[in-house]
């Protein structure tokens, strides 16, 4: 088998977090710990979990906008991880990133001719004014935009537009890979499946692979071709999304996937309160990091990791328990309902993440 595109291996990210009159260092966030995935050419990896669990982080890794605290990653057969100057600017060529927010990552005291030129000038791609006027004409025309766009500020579009505008940016040095960081949970929902189309349109024409972060898993569903689940600063589950959409196997990626609103919810589940440790980043449960709100949760959960493990069926599962966990179809009956283990496990979900604890330090 040929080598992926990107390798991260045991990638953590671990902040300092200080405290007391002396600023002294009391403790550590951690952020994303021990997290490996690959990504192969023109593919699609989804990557999902609740808010705070590490899913921007792991995307800033990569691109190495902050340091990880240690870990390997190899692009394109290169490592990422000791590249300094020149040879990092050279790489980070290959990978971009487009931002939730596409206002706050165009300059507003800038035309758009000007901020999609940048990096024609940056990575020396053109030799003259006009040259560059042509390439900056043909990225606007790429995202769906006209050329005599490149006159107009970033405050003149609507929110879709400014979207494509960042994803022009992106495109102008012909990456290889664009970690797209939750693009379209800004804009309205009728935008979405443009921006979203778009990406797509441009993944085939362009051979484009992408790491999709995203909470909104209708919208993972839509564009992933494989999904790799995040619970506090780990991956708990990859498998190709379709499958992982019909039949998830480790008990959180049933949770988060039955989160997803369903025609007949059941007053019956928000009353449900779990007791139990809060789960935080700052400091993550022992064992499996998921046995403070695991309805399976034995013994050994509270004291051994259980490690991400390769089943031969296109699924890797962080579970001690995977292979006696009753099947998918037990778990969510065919009426729309939920099995009375689920009911508990979504309500848990749903408590914790409506009161932003999850994973978020304040
Ligand atoms: N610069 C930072 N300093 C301290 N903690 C941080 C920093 N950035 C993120 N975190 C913490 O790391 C965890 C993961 O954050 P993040 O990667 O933004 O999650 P996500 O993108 O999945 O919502 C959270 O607990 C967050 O509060
Ligand atoms: S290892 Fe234990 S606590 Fe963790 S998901 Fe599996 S059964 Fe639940
Ligand atoms: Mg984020």
């Amino acid at each position: 088998m040929s080598e992926p595109l990107l390798r991260v291996s045991n990638l953590k990210k671990h902040f300092p977090v200080l405290g007391g009159l002396l600023s002294r260092e009391v403790g550590q966030v951690y952020a994303v710990d021990g997290v490996s995935f690959a990504v192969d050419r023109g593919e699609t990896l989804g990557l999902v979990g609740e808010s705070g669990c590490g899913k921007s982080t792991t995307g800033r890794c990569v691109l190495r906008l902050i340091e990880p605290t240690s870990g390997e990653i190899v692009f394109d057969g290169q490592s990422v991880t000791g590249l300094g100057g020149g040879d990092l600017r050279a790489m980070r060529r290959n990978m971009q990133l487009v931002f939730q927010d596409p206002f706050a990552s165009l300059n507003p005291r800038m035309t758009v001719g000007a901020i999609l030129g940048e990096p024609f000038i940056i990575h020396n791609l053109v030799t003259s004014a006009s040259e560059r006027e042509d390439r900056v004409a043909s990225l606007l025309v790429k995202v769906g935009l006209k050329a005599e766009h490149m006159q107009r500020y970033p405050h003149e579009f609507s929110g879709g537009q400014r979207q494509r505008i960042a994803i022009a940016r992106a495109l102008a040095v012909e990456p290889k890979l664009i970690i797209c960081d939750e693009p379209v949970s800004a804009l309205d929902v009728s935008i979405r499946s443009q921006i979203l189309n778009l990406l797509r349109d441009l993944q085939d024409r362009l051979k484009l692979a992408y790491i999709f972060v995203s909470h909104d898993l209708a919208v993972v569903k839509h564009i992933a071709d494989r999904v790799a689940v995040m619970n506090l600063g780990t991956i708990v589950e990859t498998a190709d999304a379709q499958a992982l959409f019909a039949a998830p196997r480790h008990p959180y990626s049933r949770a988060l996937l039955s989160a997803i609103p369903v025609p007949k919810p059941r007053a019956k589940r928000s009353r449900i309160v779990l007791e139990g440790e809060l789960p935080s980043a700052l400091n993550p449960p022992s064992g499996c990091r998921f046995h403070t709100r695991c309805p399976y949760v034995i013994a050994r959960c509270r004291s051994e990791v259980p490690p991400l493990r390769e089943d031969g069926t296109g699924y890797a599962t962080a579970c001690h328990r995977t292979g006696e966990l009753p099947g998918a179809e037990a778990i969510v009956p065919s009426d729309g309902g939920f099995s009375p283990t689920l009911e508990k496990l979504v309500a848990a979900f749903n408590t914790a993440e409506a009161s932003g604890r999850t994973g978020v330090i304040s």
